[in-house]
């Protein structure tokens, strides 16, 4: 028995993760699977009735589960990045999720482009450094001193800087950091997810031609650790990244990514599948607590009106399934989602008019058949 912690969070969250759940549920009826959910409600109702974020207690229960189902979190009643940091990235820096893999593949012609050739793409996106650690700061009028501190599991990091300017400016910085420690671990598990699909190449992207230190060392590690293990690399800067992407996504297997490239790219990858609303990620770390989310935000805009596209919730749930070493379960909901298409059960994103509901039972119906 697996023991689930739920968060359906704000805006659509609550919606598309009733179908994972219906999913699973499904599942749970026609195979050996069993899974103990503990619901918990994190995200902005809580936050606008007891000021709570991530808080101690939710820590501890989290602490004890398999997996984390998430759907996602944020309100227009709440400024931006008070959520995002105070729930979700503190999430995934608390349990020390290091690894966001996020496949993106092609599936019936939904996308607006024209794609040649269908693609499969593991995206890992680095999940914990780069320029999400929280450390920015504003010197008012060019002058003052920050401390910056950076607590991980791997290291607990203070930063002074002290600032003194020519002219009374304010200047506002956010720190990209990357560690020895942090990449190879990173780049070990992109090696091991290279080896297991049975390809001996992985695209790196970064802007090492800029950002030379930040992206520096990142490549360092990279070279250092695949000449080792004999896996061939390509690195290639971001922004030809996202040209290649629209116009040969066929031509990628593994790609890793540092944190910021990864967040926009996989939005990108997203829209050439067709839609965000059908991207799912996990948030991995190998020997501790993994998340899983579809990649889509809150949508408050749609919230309440049936018409989010659950497949990225449904296919969430197939990644916690892969994780927990039911990949043979994973991959019948994939099945199910490809079943469901090949129907035309698709919500409005896809040029369907099916309800969040009726995509969520398509997907139902196929599994309790076979
Ligand atoms: C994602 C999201 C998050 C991120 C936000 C909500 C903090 O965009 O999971 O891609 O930037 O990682
Ligand atoms: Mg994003």
């Amino acid at each position: 028995m697996f023991k689930v912690a739920v968060i359906p969070g704000d805006g659509i969250g609550p919606e598309v993760i009733s179908e994972g759940l219906k999913v699973l549920d499904a599942l749970e009826e026609t195979s050996s699977l069993s899974t103990q959910r503990t619901m918990l409600e994190i995200g902005a109702s809580r936050y606008l009735r007891t000021g709570e974020l991530l808080t101690e207690d939710d820590v501890d229960t989290l602490a004890r589960q398999d997996a984390i189902y998430f759907g996602a979190i944020g309100d227009l009643r709440i400024p931006t990045g008070v959520l995002e940091k105070g729930i979700l990235l503190a999430m995934r820096a608390r349990f020390d999720q290091y690894v966001n893999l996020r496949p993106i593949r092609s599936w019936q012609n939904f996308s607006r482009l024209k794609n040649e050739a269908p693609f499969n793409i593991t995206f890992m996106r680095e999940n914990t450094e780069d320029f999400y650690m929280g450390t920015g700061g504003t010197f008012r009028g060019g002058k003052g001193k920050v401390s910056l501190r950076v607590k991980r599991s791997l290291y607990d990091l203070g930063i002074e800087m002290h600032a003194s300017s020519s002219v009374p400016d304010d200047f506002a910085f956010e720190v990209g950091i990357h560690s020895r420690r942090g990449v190879e671990r990173f780049v070990d598990f992109v090696v091991r997810q290279v080896n297991q699909a049975g390809l001996n190449k992985v695209t790196v992207v970064d802007k090492a031609n800029v950002c030379t230190d930040l992206y520096g060392l990142w490549r360092e590690i990279f070279m250092e650790k695949s000449e080792r293990v004999g896996v061939e690399l390509e690195f290639i800067f971001v922004d030809a990244m996202a040209m290649s992407l629209v116009r040969n996504p066929d031509r990628f297997g593994s790609v890793a990514t540092p944190n910021m490239f990864g967040d926009i790219l996989t939005d990108l990858g997203a829209e050439l599948q067709g839609s965000l609303g059908l991207s799912a990620s996990g948030n991995i770390n190998p020997s501790g607590i993994s998340m899983f989310e579809p990649i889509h935000g809150s949508a408050p805009d749609i919230a309440g009106t049936k018409r989010a596209n659950p497949f990225g919730a449904i296919l969430a749930a197939k990644l916690m399934l892969d994780h927990l070493g039911r990949a043979d379960l994973g991959m019948r909901i994939e099945r199910g989602v490809e079943d469901a298409m090949g129907k035309g059960i698709l919500t409005p994103d896809l040029g369907g008019s099916s309800t969040t509901s009726e995509v969520g039972d398509a997907v139902v119906q196929y599994l309790s058949r076979v």
